[in-house]
């Protein structure tokens, strides 16, 4: 039981009153069991004897019996009937306001735009993010797992680097030098939790609250929310065909400390920056002493043409900071990422890693380590990607077939998910046909939180990798029915 002990009187009557106003308020019911005095002197770091002198009064006062040899109990048969019961605290609930700072209100509006799960899942849920769970070697991971936690020793269980274990930084460096032509050694990597952290480090790390960020209109709402967390101001640039267009960029924006970019498979469009503007984003940044923040989430997945290489195997200025994640390789709710940062920067990262959380759970770290450098994760990854591109036509050829050219697809080639236009609806009409779409069984996600501001016609995100070719294609003519429904 915790009592706030003070000075103000004998320590014996703090704890008499204390226990005395537990049972009269019920919080300590009849024929309860009281810790003995011995555990009771232990948790409040008080002699014995204060606690003594409580409970013997409380005992002759009827509040308390006690058995010899079997305890003290709260008496079944209270006096005091007719004494003042102590004041009941008016009920709190979870809506009652509260002064919180700055961040605290930002986050706040962050989860309440969330996607909270369903109570009762859809047969066709087209929702983004949402992991295929057959993909995933989840009986390999699990016997890792498991040979792992059983290497117990002193060191395994102790406080570990912020940065994260030696083996898996090393690991992370050379899959990113060979499958995405990142420029690093392990001594760059940081390991953390999701890309969420990472993002949430470079905000804390670089900016202070009122400098600007420039982040892609539309854009990944994960990162609005942490640099608007950060107190940032943020500084939205439009997306075209090609991405970011830095263009616009260089001409309205003379100052920034951070460009936000998703230059592989721009979230949410799709497009994929070519090499002549990933240059011009690099010259930009140079330009403005910046740093690009490149958020290369779902890069492993590329359906159609050769793989791009990252924008900061192409920068020689220092000036890009690299995140990855494995919520689409492996699973969002690893909670893994990894940051690649300039040899400069290094200790800072690490420094406020550790002050975040010291560092990332040791026994995923390790599990991870080994899935990794036995070549599981690049089967696993080479595999989905299979299974990814077959989900893929599915969804195109469906889209095609049933709904023609009602709609617009953009950003197909690579990734587990595609934008769906319909300019035959406004954009304000999305929350209509998502609602008629759920009414068939069909989860459908509108583009309208990734936007400043409001896209031209309705649209929709399409993430099709929990999902099989024969539902996508059945989830696909729900769509088209839900569509006709909204037609006058
Ligand atoms: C652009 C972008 N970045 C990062 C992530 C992944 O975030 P995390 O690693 O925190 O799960 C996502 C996933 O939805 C994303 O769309």
């Amino acid at each position: 039981m915790l009592i706030p002990l003070d000075e103000s009187t004998p320590l014996y009557r703090q704890i008499y009153a204390a226990i005395r106003s537990a049972i009269l308020s019920g919080e300590l019911a009849p024929g309860s069991r009281i810790v003995s005095s011995r555990q009771m002197s232990r948790e409040l770091a008080v002699s014995r004897n204060s606690v003594l002198l409580a409970y013997d009064q409380l005992l002759a006062e009827g509040y308390l019996d006690s058995t010899i040899g079997s305890g003290t109990y709260v008496s079944a048969n209270l006096p005091d009937d007719g004494m003042p019961r102590p004041v009941q605290r008016p009920a709190m609930s979870e809506d009652t306001p509260v002064a919180v700072s700055k961040a605290a209100q930002a986050a706040r509006t962050a989860l309440s735009q969330a996607v909270r799960p369903r109570a009762k899942p859809l047969a066709y849920d087209f929702q983004y993010g949402l992991p295929n769970v057959a993909d995933f070697p989840h009986e390999l991971w699990r016997r890792l797992l498991i040979r792992r936690a059983r290497q117990r020793s002193a060191q395994t269980l102790a406080y570990a680097p912020p940065a994260g274990l030696p083996e898996l930084r090393e690991a992370v460096a050379l899959y990113l030098r060979r499958a995405r032509a990142v420029s690093c050694d392990a001594s760059q990597v940081l390991i953390v939790n999701g890309s969420q952290q990472a993002l949430d480090l470079i905000a804390r790390t670089l900016c202070d609250p009122g400098d600007r960020v420039v982040i892609e209109n539309p854009h990944y709402s994960g990162s609005r929310h942490v640099f608007s967390v950060a107190g940032a101001n943020l500084v939205p640039i439009p997306v075209d065909h090609d991405g970011l267009s830095v263009e616009i960029g260089e001409r309205t924006v003379k100052k920034a400390k951070l460009i936000y970019v998703t230059p592989s498979h721009q979230f949410p469009t799709g497009a994929i920056m070519p090499l002549s503007r990933r240059i011009a984003l690099l010259n930009w940044a140079e330009a403005l002493g910046a740093y690009v923040v490149e958020d290369d989430y779902d890069s492993e997945f590329r359906y159609v043409g050769k793989p791009i290489e990252a924008v900061q195997g192409l920068d020689h200025k220092h000036r890009v900071i690299y995140v990855g994640t494995l919520s689409k390789t492996m699973f969002p709710s690893v909670r893994i990422g990894y940051l690649v940062v300039p040899a400069p920067l290094v200790e800072a990262f690490t420094a406020m890693k550790y002050v975040n959380d010291r560092h990332t759970a040791m026994l995923q770290q390790h599990t991870l380590a080994t899935f990794l450098s036995d070549g599981h994760f690049e089967r696993h990854v080479r595999r989905s990607r299979v299974r990814n591109a077959a989900r893929r036509e599915a969804v195109i050829s469906a889209l095609r077939q049933h709904l023609g050219d009602r709609v617009q697809i953009a950003g197909e080639n690579s990734g587990l998910h595609l934008l769906v236009w319909i300019p035959e609806l406004k954009a304000a009409a999305i929350p209509e046909l998502v609602e008629a779409a759920e009414k068939r069984g069909v989860g459908l996600y509108s583009v309208l939180p990734y936007y400043i501001g409001d896209p031209l016609c309705a649209g929709v995100v399409l993430g099709y990798a929990a999902l099989e070719p024969d539902q996508i294609s059945a989830g696909i003519t729900l769509l088209k029915n839900a569509l006709n429904s909204l037609r006058r």
